[in-house]
This record gives C-alpha cells, structure tokens and sequence, in this order.
C-alpha cells in the first residue's frame, strides 16, 4: 500500500480505502515510508506556478460559476429572462471588463462560459487571458461525483482552464455530524488529487454556512474539526500543498444570532482558525462572501491583512462582486459601460484590502445591503 501511494497516480485509488478504515492502515504507512509522501506528478511545477500567480499581490478570483439556475435567479432580479443569450451578455460584460486584470488574478466558469465566446466570437478564455487572467472551471454544480472526474478535468485543461473549485456545504443547525464531515473531507481531497493529476490547481471549498443562530465560537468549533479532516486526508491522497488554494467561510456568527460581529472580531476568530490548521505551504486563501454585504466582506477582508500572514489572503467573491455590477446593467446595452466601471471599483476595492489599505468612506448605499438569504443554494 506504501509503495503504491508513493508511484501510482492518486486517481487510481479512487476505489481504494475508504474515509473511515483510516486509524487500521495508516501506521505502517508512516513506519515503512521514509520520504516525504508527496506525489511529483507531471505537473507539480505548473501546478505551483499557477496557484502562485493566482496568489498575487493585490488580486484575487472573481467567481462567476453560477449554474444555468442560479445565473437565472441573478437575472430575474433584474426582469430577465434565463435565456443563454442574456447569460453570455451578462458574462460578455464581467469578463471584457478592460482592467479587471490589475485587482483579479483568477475567474470561476461555469461550463458553458468556459466554451463560450463574445457576440464577436472571441473566446471568453482569450478575454481572460490577454487580462493575465488565469480561466478556472467549476467542477461541482452539474457534480456527477468523482467518477469521469479524471477526464473532465482533462477537458477543462485542454479548453484553457488552470484549476477547478469543488465546493461541499457544512451546515451548523443539521449538526454536523462527524461521518458529515468525514464524508465531506474525503469527497474534497480525492478531487483534489485528481484534479491535481491532471494539471489543474484545485480550489478546496467547504463551505460552512451562515445559516443558525449560533454564537462565533459554534462556528470556529466546528471549522477547526471540518478544516482538521481536510487536512488529514489531502496529505493521505498527497496532495501537493504548494499547489492547492483554498476557499473557506469567514468566522462569523451564524446569521440569525442575536450579536453582529465587528470586522476586528470575525478577523480574530478567522485568523485564529486558519493559523491553527492550514500549512504555511498553501499559497493562498480565497475566501468566499456567503451572502455578506459587498461592504462587510470587503471590511472583513481588509481586517485579515492587517499584519503579515503565511499565506495571501484574498478573496474569490461571487455575490459580494457581482450585487450592484447588476443593480447597475439592469440588461441595458447603454448601461455596460457603467456596469463595467461598477465591477472595477468593486474588484479595486478588494485589491486594497487584499493590501491591508481600504477605507470605506465612500461606498455607496447598495453596496452596504447585506445578501444572506436562508438556505441558498448555487
Ligand atoms: P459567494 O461569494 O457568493 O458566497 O460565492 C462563493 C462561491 O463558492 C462561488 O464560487
């Protein structure tokens, strides 16, 4: 079993041990293995690059992953219909966003983005590129699980995309309950390694929910314990730390707890968490907004990069960069240009966080409405 971790492709064992049989076979491993169990794929060195440039100073991942779905909920918002034609306009307009490139290193595609192009038929992976923007595709929103996971990666990389993101949910009120979690970890590190096999950075992504009313402690509690077993099993699947990003929550209060958190405070608690359990090797952690105001997560960010950390600690917004780009596009041709600069204060503000440098002194009022809703899903 050693020797086989050490040579075969991790991608190869994806019916092998399972998530619970790990205390029965893991000593051996350690008491016949002398080398550090890190697999020296084919892409190792690309695979770091990647995340690295991803990882840049003042940048961070603008996700626009969407489902057809979700996309058609963003849409009705603004009276549209959820048409292919409105979801590439709404797309077209993120991504030729001239500039986007100095505040975002990475964006998120759903699968159709990822082979879609302008109404002028260039290619929304060249948009990015010539933005140095490095195309990234999601792999959990039509998830068929981890089988064929192999050669949908494949695909992605041959189409332009340098990473994935799975995302698994935690949620606090439905416990979680320890075979959740495990279960949770497991699915997220066999991706990984496959994803990695294949040439493409993963995004590690549970995300625990805001929903609860639950105190700050709950949550930290309970990502100290999910965060503890993704760990254990990327190692078990040598997974290559260096080329990984992550995309956890903040640590905040449940939403429907009594108390707000300050920035300082949500700052503290995530920090602490991240400090106690994620390896100086990982270059980056990207976090998600769930549902915060743009302001908030812009402020929570902004907390975090107060003082030097291991790690850059960015964000990979969905909601928290698209909310008033939206409010503002209202689907009107003559409203892009607006939109776009709305996309950029967004992502420029971010960057400055990133940096440790906002203020919000000047944003403006729909920029502070919060985007929590009960139960969402993507
Ligand atoms: P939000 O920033 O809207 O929580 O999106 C997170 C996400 O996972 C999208 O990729």
């Amino acid at each position: 079993m050693a020797s086989m971790k050490l040579s075969a492709p991790a991608s190869q064992w994806v019916g092998g041990r399972k998530p619970l049989d790990r205390g029965a076979s893991i000593r051996p491993a350690f008491r016949r293995v002398s080398v550090p169990v890190v697999r020296a794929g084919s892409y190792t060195d690309e695979l770091v690059q990647t995340a690295k440039s991803i990882a840049s100073p003042g940048r961070g991942i603008l996700a626009i992953d969407e489902s057809n779905a979700t996309c058609g909920k963003r849409l009705a918002s603004i009276g549209l219909d959820n048409t292919e034609a409105n979801r590439q306009a709404y797309r077209q307009l993120l991504l030729t966003t001239r500039g986007l490139g100095d505040y975002i290193s990475g964006a998120i595609l759903f699968e159709e983005t990822l082979y879609q192009s302008t109404t002028d038929g260039k290619k929304f992976v060249d948009c990015l590129c010539e933005e140095k923007i490095v195309p990234g595709s999601n792999n959990e929103s039509w998830c068929q699980g981890l089988d064929g996971l192999a050669s949908r990666c494949a695909e992605y990389y041959k189409q332009g995309a340098r990473f994935a993101k799975w995302r698994t949910v935690v949620s606090i009120p439905c416990g979680p309950s320890a075979l959740a979690v495990k279960e949770a970890a497991w699915g997220l590190a066999r991706y990984a390694a496959i994803a990695q096999d294949n040439g493409l950075v993963p995004i590690v992504e549970p995300e625990i929910l805001l929903d609860g009313d639950h105190p700050i402690e709950r949550t930290l509690e309970v990502a100290e314990n999910v965060w503890a077993e993704v760990f254990y099993y990327l190692a078990e699947n040598n997974v290559v730390f260096e080329g990984i990003l992550l995309k956890p929550s903040m640590v905040t209060p449940g939403a429907e707890h009594k108390e707000k958190a300050s920035p300082e405070t949500i700052a503290k608690f995530t920090l602490k968490l991240l400090n106690r359990r994620v390896p100086p090797a990982v270059p980056g952690i990207m976090f998600l907004s769930g549902g915060q105001s743009e302001m908030e997560a812009t402020l929570n960010l902004n907390a975090m990069n107060q003082g030097p950390n291991p790690w850059h600690v960015s964000f990979s917004y969905a909601r928290a960069l698209q909310n008033t780009v939206l409010k503002t596009w209202q689907g009107r041709p003559e409203n892009v240009a607006a939109a776009q600069k709305a996309l950029l204060v967004r992502a420029k503000a971010n960057s400055l966080a990133q940096l440790g440098r906002y203020s919000a002194e000047s944003e403006s009022d729909e920029a502070k409405k919060g985007m929590f809703q009960k139960g969402y899903t993507y």
